[in-house]
């Protein structure tokens, strides 16, 4: 049987990373299953000016439009093209709503806290509302002015100054449930303890607060025979909470372990992975994935890394990781979990690539394609 996985090479490390990473990919689903991958390569970033003149052709979102599974390396953000990000671009034409991350510790990997292990939680992080929607203006400018007046003379704000940089944080009930929605599935599907909303809704009442409600009222209504709240428990049913997000950082760093799905809007989710990340040994090993109604399209959650690109440097775990997520996701489970132990052997092994050298005892620097080969071995 044959599965089509559509993949963007990316620019900088991309190449490298991925050609490290294919090999352990469709090793570990060799093993475990008679499905064999397609990779069929559409072009973006860099490779793609080159070949059609256009950094997003026409053709690659077309193809994405259809697609059920597609993977990318890092895209540098193109100079003078008038596209801002090409990964903000392909979010919002492909209304890749929900950005999730599994965060996990693998061992051997030293880091800032005493128990990483005790993290395991899956983020996702609404991802095409909120303050990242891109309505803002400079201060000092007539749109800025514009809005400053409307705010005081229509809707009577006062508290403003006229020399204020103005953004809008619009969020909606059907964003912010859908979100909520694929992160239920999700907890229920799995298995999961709870799904924790982290909200800034103590300040922001009529955003923040709204997905807050927007959340619970979504749980109950769909969900509610297999959840329950932490005030009123049910055996056997996952528990639906909500933390303000300043004391989430808290909970993240004193009871890791009290937490397993997250649901969150866009800003807050932004921090809260990164930190997530840094708490369990870095970006290095974090695998992402953006998803729309019918496409679920898996990104290595690093840059291009500009200055080690074309010298065998780079890592290749994020994109190696990411693989194992789509692997799952197409209903392969052992394979993902042998790519998650191969990873977790090399590490205890010592051979790591430079930018893991620092966090692994008596670590042995390899290069990227020979920490891709080790990983294979270890699969
Ligand atoms: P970056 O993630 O490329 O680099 C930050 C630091 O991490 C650098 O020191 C780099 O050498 C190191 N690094 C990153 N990935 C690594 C890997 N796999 N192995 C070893 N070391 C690694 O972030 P930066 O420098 O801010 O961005 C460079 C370019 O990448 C920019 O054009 C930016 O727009 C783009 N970018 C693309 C992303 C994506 O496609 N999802 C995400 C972040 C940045």
């Amino acid at each position: 049987m044959k599965k089509t996985v559509y993949w963007i090479e990316g620019d900088g490390i991309g190449p490298e990373i991925w050609s490290a990473a294919r090999p352990v990919i469709d090793a570990a689903l060799a093993k475990e299953s008679d499905i064999r991958l397609d990779w069929v390569e559409l072009l973006a970033g860099e490779k793609a000016q080159k070949e059609t003149g256009s950094p997003l052709p026409e053709e690659t979102v077309r193809t994405l439009r259809t697609a059920d599974v597609a993977m990318k390396g890092p895209l540098g953000t193109p100079v003078g093209t008038g596209i801002r990000s090409l990964n903000v671009a392909l979010r919002h034409t492909l209304d890749l709503y929900a950005c999730i991350r599994p965060v996990r510790h693998f061992e051997g990997l030293q880091t800032p806290v005493k128990h990483p292990e005790k993290v395991d939680m899956v983020i996702f992080r609404e991802n095409t509302e909120d303050v990242y929607a891109g309505i803002e203006y400079q201060a000092g400018t007539p749109e800025a002015k514009k809005l400053i007046a409307f705010l005081r003379d229509e809707l009577g704000v006062t508290k403003i100054d006229d020399t204020a940089a103005v953004g809008i944080k619009p969020m909606t009930e059907q964003g912010s449930k859908r979100l909520v929605r694929r992160a239920l599935r999700f907890a229920l599907d799995t298995g999961r303890s709870s799904l924790t909303l982290v909200h800034k809704g103590n300040i922001m009442k009529f955003t923040e607060g709204a997905f807050r409600q927007w959340g619970y009222d979504l749980a109950a209504e769909e969900f509610g025979d297999r959840t329950c709240t932490e005030k009123e428990p049910v055996a056997g049913r996952l528990i639906v909470k909500d933390r303000i997000a300043d004391a989430m950082f808290q909970e993240a760093l004193l009871r890791p372990e009290q937490y397993s799905v997250i649901a969150t809007p866009n800003l807050n989710g932004d921090y809260l992975s990164d930190a997530l990340a840094a708490q369990v040994g870095g970006l290095g090993l974090a695998p992402g994935v953006n998803m729309s109604d019918s496409l679920a399209f898996y990104e290595a959650t690093h840059g291009t890394a500009p200055t080690i690109a074309g010298q065998d440097k780079a890592n290749p775990g994020s994109v190696i990781l990411c693989g194992a997520l789509m692997l799952e996701h197409i209903g392969v489970p052992k394979a993902a979990e042998r790519i998650r132990n191969a990873v977790s052997r090399a590490i205890a092994r010592g051979s790591v690539t430079v930018d893991l050298a620092a966090q692994v005892e008596g670590a042995r620097v390899v290069g990227c394609r020979a920490f891709g080969e080790i990983i294979g071995e270890n699969l």
